[in-house]
């Protein structure tokens, strides 16, 4: 493997991984100290193309949570007991059981969501670096909620644009992992009471137009009904995850991506559980209040 590039700005290129969405960064190695005329254009290129893949990259976990606080301080999750133990910062996703116990989240966000979207301020985006993965499937899919808001017709575009959800994390865990995951106790669920967000939100950084629900978190359409909501929902993330708005990333161990959680959603793809192993340490950025000013 080449000596990365990495300090000098004018070795950083990017190339787009489809039309809408996902750049691969050439020319930065996360491992040392980001310049700042590098973090500047990390950061515009995220807010612009939602995702960027960075390959090769050799991370201990210190150096995950440097670079990631680069982009703002981070999260600790609501599960601290999937985070690693002496770096709380560090959410491991994976399938491994150790000593009897799963070592990381697993079996969940196989449907697209936008990371701590039931916050009141939800991420502005998460880092995910890859320490094994399997060879077949487990890629992690990304869908471009600015592609998907601009292409929805007028007159959905201007309903969504008056409408709140509501983002309820105790729903989705109660209907969703309560066969392979422990019951949130009372203070898990009273640190994360259902919360409001406007439907469509404004980039804070290039103002563009975002659709901002997700089938896992989003419940309902404030003031809707519910089980009507739920229709519309699913199919509003149908049409915003179609092929065109979509880049599947095929995950190798060393491989970072830092995504945008303000216009992209993402999901987990299947493998075999029982045969490979996949290993992912993800960090959490903090993020502000979403609005939209249309
Ligand atoms: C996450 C997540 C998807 C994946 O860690 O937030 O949704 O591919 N992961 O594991
Ligand atoms: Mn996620």
């Amino acid at each position: 493997m080449p000596e990365a590039l990495s300090k000098d700005e004018s070795e950083v290129t990017f190339e787009a991984l489809t039309p809408h969405i996902g750049s691969l960064a050439h020319g930065i190695d996360v491992s040392k100290p980001v310049p700042p005329a590098v973090m500047t254009r990390l950061r515009r290129e995220l807010a612009d193309r939602s995702v960027i893949v960075l390959r090769d990259q050799s991370l201990t976990p210190e150096q995950l949570i440097a670079v990631s606080r680069d982009f703002g301080p981070l999260e600790k999750h609501v599960l601290s007991n999937f985070c690693l133990p002496d770096h709380p910062e560090i959410f491991v996703v994976s399938n491994i059981i150790e000593d009897g116990r799963h070592i990381g989240a697993h079996g969940g966000s196989k449907q697209y969501h936008s990371d701590l979207s039931y916050l009141p301020e939800p991420s502005m985006g998460s880092l995910f670096y890859c320490l094994e993965c399997p060879e077949d499937g487990g890629e992690t899919a990304f869908a471009s909620m600015f592609a998907a808001f601009d292409a929805l017709p007028e007159d959905r575009k201007k309903w969504l644009a008056e409408r709140d959800g509501v983002h309820d994390y105790v729903w989705n865990y109660e209907r969703a992992h309560l066969q392979n995951r422990a019951p949130l106790t009372e203070e898990q669920k009273a640190k994360t009471p259902p919360v409001l967000h406007p439907s469509v939100r404004t980039h804070p950084e290039n103002g563009r137009p975002a659709l901002f629900i997700s089938e896992v978190f989003t419940r309902s359409f404030e003031g809707e009904d519910e089980a009507e909501s739920q229709a519309l929902i699913h199919e509003l993330m149908e049409f915003a995850a179609q092929p065109a708005f979509v880049y599947a990333h095929k995950w190798r161990s060393g491989d970072l991506i830092i995504w945008d959680n303000r216009s992209a959603v993402h999901k987990a793809m299947p493998f075999d559980e029982a045969k490979s192993r996949r290993r992912m340490h993800r960090t959490t950025i903090t993020g502000d209040r979403p609005y939209f000013n249309g």
